[in-house]
C-alpha cells in the first residue's frame, strides 16, 4: 500500500501539484505516504495508522487573526495525524488543513492562540494559500486551556504541558507540518515558506517561535505578546492591591472618567487633535492627573459583563478572565483618592524599598483591571480581583488548585514581587518567553514584525519596548545605536499602535489598527520588499477610512499642522520614559 502511494507521489509530482486535483490528493494514503519518515525528525515518530483525510469543499472558514472573510470559501483536505515522542509512547493528535492545489502558494501557516489556549483552528492558513495545523499538545489542548491543565493536583505541575504550551507543542507541528506539505503536494525540495501569526498569548506563541525555533519560520507577526509572563501576569493583581493596601475603591465611573479626561488632555500633545494620544510619552512627560480632581461624572446604571481583558478567546460564556457584574448609577467628582490610585497603577508595582519590579500600561489606558465589584447588600464597592492574575497566583506559583486568590489579607507590594520572582525563576525556560539572543532567527534570514496597541490596558506597550531593548543590546553590543538600529530593522522591526487597545481598535479612542500585517510580511520575506512604515487604517470617528503609514520604533508620530500628516522624530526624551530597569529583583537584567 504504502509502495503504491509513494508512486502516486511521484506521479503527481511529475504533473506538477497545480494539475492535481483536491480529490487526487487529499487520500489516506497519499497523506501516509507523505508522512516524514520515523529516523528524519529527530525525536518525533509519526503514526500513519492514524491518519485521516477528507476533502472539504467550499467551507466558510480560513478567517482566522481578526480577517472577516465576507462571502469567501474554501476547499480544502481536512487531515488528522498523530506522534509520539521516540520511547515516550504519549500521543499527540495533530490537525492539518491544505488548500486545494490551485489555491496553494508554497505556503506554511499556524495561527497563535489566545488567553491560556492555544488555536485549535487548523484552516487559518487558507486565506494566504498556506497549508497550516493545530495541535493537542499533549494535554488535549484542542478542548482545554493550560491554566486547567497546569498543575495534576495541588502541588504537582504538569512539566510536559507546561513545555507543550510554553513552545515544543507548535515548533513540533511546524517542524513536523513542513515536510509533510512539501510531500503532499509532490514538491520535493522547493521551499515552502513558513510564517507565524498570533496576538496576545498567540503573540507571546510567536516570539516562543522566534526564539526557541528560529531557523523553523520564514515570517513571524507577532502582537501584543503575553511574555515576562509571571511579570504580566502578576501585574493583573497590582491595581486590586493599590487599592486594598489604601482601604479606597474607587467608583469605575470615576475611574472611566480619569481615563476620558486624560485622552482629551494628552490628544492635542502629538499635534493633531483626533481624540487619540498618538504620543502617551508626552502625555506622562507632561500631564499630571491631578489637574482632573474636582471633574464630575456620570455613569447610568447597567448590567454588564465583559469577556475579561482579552484573554478569553475560548470562552464566549464565562470562563476565566470573564465577569458579570451590576453597578448601580455613579454620579459625583473626582477626588484625590480616585487620582492617587489611578497614578499608582500608571506609575507600576514597586518593592517597599521604591524599587521598581515592573512597567505598567501607558497613561490613557483603560484601568479596567481597577474595577471593583459593587457590593449591592452594603452599597459599596469592593476589592475585585481580576481572575486573569489571580489564578496565575493560585495555580503557577502557589501550586494550588483554586480559581483565584481567596483575598489579599497579609499580601503586600513585596509579596507580588517575591511572586514574580518565583514565577520567572520557575518557568524561566518555558513560559517566561523572553531570550533576546534570536542568532538562530536571524541568520536563517527570517523576518519578525512585532505590534503593540500604545493604550493596550491589559498587556503594558511598554513591555514590547523592553523586550525589542532587551534584543538589541544582545544582538548588537558592540554597536552604535545608530547602527544597531539599522541592523535590527533588517530582520526585526516593532511598531506602536497609536490608540489601539488589546490585539484591537480601542473604543475610547478612534485610531489606527493595522489590516494587512501577513500581506506585508509575505512581502517582506517572499520579495525583499522591507517595510520602514506599517499600514494601518482608521475604523471610526472623524478621520474613519484615513490609512496611516505608522512610525517604526524608536521613532515616535508627530503631527505637523491639523491635517499635513506626521512625521516620524526621534525624541529621546520620550524613548527614555519608555526605558526600565527592574531592579527590585537580584537576578540582573531581566530581559
Ligand atoms: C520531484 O523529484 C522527482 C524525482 O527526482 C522528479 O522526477 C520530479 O520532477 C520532481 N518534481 C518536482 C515538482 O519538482
Ligand atoms: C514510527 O515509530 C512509531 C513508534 O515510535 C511506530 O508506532 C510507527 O509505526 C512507526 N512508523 C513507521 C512508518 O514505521
Ligand atoms: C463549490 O463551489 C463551486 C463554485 O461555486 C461549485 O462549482 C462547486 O460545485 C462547489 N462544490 C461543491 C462540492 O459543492
Ligand atoms: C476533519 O476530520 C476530523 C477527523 O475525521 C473530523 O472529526 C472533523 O469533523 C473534520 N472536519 C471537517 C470540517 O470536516
Ligand atoms: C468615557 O468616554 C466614552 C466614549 O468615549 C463614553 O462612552 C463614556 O460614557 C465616558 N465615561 C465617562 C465616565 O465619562
Ligand atoms: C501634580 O500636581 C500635584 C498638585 O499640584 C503636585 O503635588 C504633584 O507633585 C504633581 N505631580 C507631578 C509629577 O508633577
Ligand atoms: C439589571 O438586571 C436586573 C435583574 O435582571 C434588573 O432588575 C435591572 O432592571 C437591570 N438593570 C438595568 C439597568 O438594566
Ligand atoms: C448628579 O448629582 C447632582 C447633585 O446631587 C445632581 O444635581 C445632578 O442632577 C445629578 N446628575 C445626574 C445626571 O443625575
Ligand atoms: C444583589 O446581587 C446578587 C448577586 O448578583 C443578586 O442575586 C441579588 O438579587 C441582588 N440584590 C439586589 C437587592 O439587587
Ligand atoms: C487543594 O488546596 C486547596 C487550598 O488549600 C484546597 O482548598 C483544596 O481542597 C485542595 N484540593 C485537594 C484535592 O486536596
Ligand atoms: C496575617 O498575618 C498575621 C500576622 O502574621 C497572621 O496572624 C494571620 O493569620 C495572617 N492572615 C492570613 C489570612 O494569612
Ligand atoms: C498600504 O496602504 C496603501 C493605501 O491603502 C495600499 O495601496 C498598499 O497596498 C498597502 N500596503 C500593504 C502592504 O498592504
Amino acid at each position: 500500500m504504502r509502495h503504491s502511494s509513494r508512486a502516486v507521489v511521484a506521479a503527481l509530482a511529475t504533473a506538477t501539484a497545480k494539475a492535481a486535483s483536491l480529490a487526487d490528493l487529499c487520500t489516506v494514503s497519499n497523506v501516509q505516504a507523505a508522512l516524514p519518515a520515523n529516523g528524519t525528525l529527530l525525536g518525533l515518530d509519526l503514526l500513519p495508522d492514524t491518519v485521516t483525510a477528507g476533502a472539504v469543499y467550499n467551507a466558510s472558514t480560513g478567517g482566522g487573526m481578526g480577517r472577516t472573510t465576507s462571502g469567501t470559501t474554501y476547499s480544502y483536505c481536512n487531515v488528522t495525524v498523530s506522534y509520539t515522542h521516540t520511547g515516550k509512547g504519549d500521543v499527540i493528535p495533530l490537525k492539518y488543513a491544505f488548500p486545494q492545489p490551485s489555491d496553494f502558494h508554497n505556503r506554511f501557516y499556524i495561527a497563535g492562540g489566545g488567553g491560556y489556549s492555544l488555536s485549535s483552528d487548523a484552516t487559518g492558513g487558507l486565506a494566504y494559500g498556506a497549508a497550516s495545523g493545530a495541535t493537542s499538545a499533549g494535554y488535549d489542548a484542542f478542548n482545554y486551556d493550560f491554566m486547567s491543565k497546569v498543575l495534576y493536583g495541588n502541588g504537582s505541575i504538569n512539566w510536559d504541558g507546561t513545555y507543550a504550551f510554553a513552545y515544543t507543542a507548535l515548533g513540533e507541528l511546524t517542524k513536523i507540518g513542513k515536510p509533510l506539505t512539501q510531500s503532499f503536494y509532490g514538491l520535493n525540495s522547493t521551499k515552502v515558506y513558513t510564517y507565524f501569526e498570533g496576538c496576545s498569548d498567540g503573540g507571546r506563541e510567536g516570539m516562543s517561535q522566534v526564539q526557541r525555533w528560529g531557523d523553523e519560520y520564514d515570517g513571524v507577526v507577532a502582537g501584543a505578546p503575553a511574555f515576562r509572563f509571571a511579570h504580566q501576569q502578576v501585574l493583573h493583581v497590582y491595581p486590586a492591591l493599590v487599592e486594598a493596601l489604601s482601604d479606597y475603591y474607587p467608583p469605575p465611573c470615576a475611574l472611566d472618567k480619569i481615563v476620558n479626561a486624560t485622552i482629551a488632555a494628552c490628544d492635542p500633545l502629538d499635534g493633531r487633535t483626533d481624540g487619540v494620544i498618538s504620543r502617551t510619552d508626552l502625555c506622562m512627560l507632561n500631564f499630571n492627573l491631578s489637574s482632573i480632581i474636582g471633574d464630575s461624572y456620570y455613569c447610568a446604571a447597567q448590567n454588564s459583563s465583559s469577556l475579561g481583558f482579552g484573554f478569553s478567546k475560548r470562552q464566549t460564556g464565562g470562563g476565566p478572565g470573564s465577569q458579570s457584574s451590576s453597578a448601580p448609577e455613579q454620579n459625583g467628582t473626582i477626588t484625590a483618592q480616585d487620582v492617587a490610585v489611578a497614578q499608582a497603577v500608571y506609575d507600576g508595582l514597586k518593592d517597599s524599598n521604591g524599587k521598581q519590579a515592573y512597567l505598567s500600561w501607558q497613561i490613557g489606558s483603560d484601568l479596567g483591571d481597577a474595577d471593583p465589584t459593587y457590593n449591592n447588600e452594603t452599597a459599596a464597592w469592593e476589592l475585585n480581583i481580576p481572575s486573569t492574575g489571580g489564578e496565575y497566583i493560585t495555580k503557577f506559583i502557589q501550586l494550588l488548585d483554586l480559581d483565584n486568590l481567596p483575598g489579599l489579607n497579609n499580601v503586600t507590594y513585596d509579596t507580588l514581587v517575591e511572586w514574580i520572582n518565583i514565577g520567572m525563576i520557575r518557568y524561566a525556560d518555558s513560559m517566561q518567553t523572553t531570550l533576546p539572543d534570536l542568532t538562530t532567527f536571524q541568520t536563517s534570514g527570517a523576518k519578525l514584525l512585532h505590534y503593540h496597541g500604545e493604550s493596550d490596558p491589559s498587556i503594558p506597550a511598554a513591555s514590547s519596548v523592553h523586550y525589542w531593548q532587551s534584543v538589541r543590546s544582545i544582538m548588537y553590543p558592540d554597536l552604535s545605536d545608530d547602527e544597531a538600529l539599522e541592523a535590527l530593522s533588517d530582520w526585526y522591526q516593532f511598531y506602536l499602535i497609536p490608540g489601539a487597545a488589546h490585539c484591537g481598535s480601542n473604543s475610547l479612542q478612534p485610531g489606527p489598527y493595522p489590516q494587512d500585517n501577513m500581506v506585508t510580511i509575505i512581502d517582506w520575506v517572499e520579495n525583499g520588499v522591507k517595510p520602514s512604515r506599517l499600514n494601518a487604517t482608521v475604523s471610526s470617528g472623524d478621520y474613519s477610512g484615513e490609512v496611516q503609514q505608522l512610525c517604526q520604533w524608536p521613532t515616535r508620530p508627530l503631527w505637523s499642522g491639523n491635517s499635513s500628516g506626521f512625521d516620524c522624530v526621534d525624541d529621546e526624551a520620550s524613548i527614555d520614559s519608555w526605558t526600565y530597569t527592574f531592579n527590585a529583583f537580584k537576578l540582573q537584567p531581566i530581559y
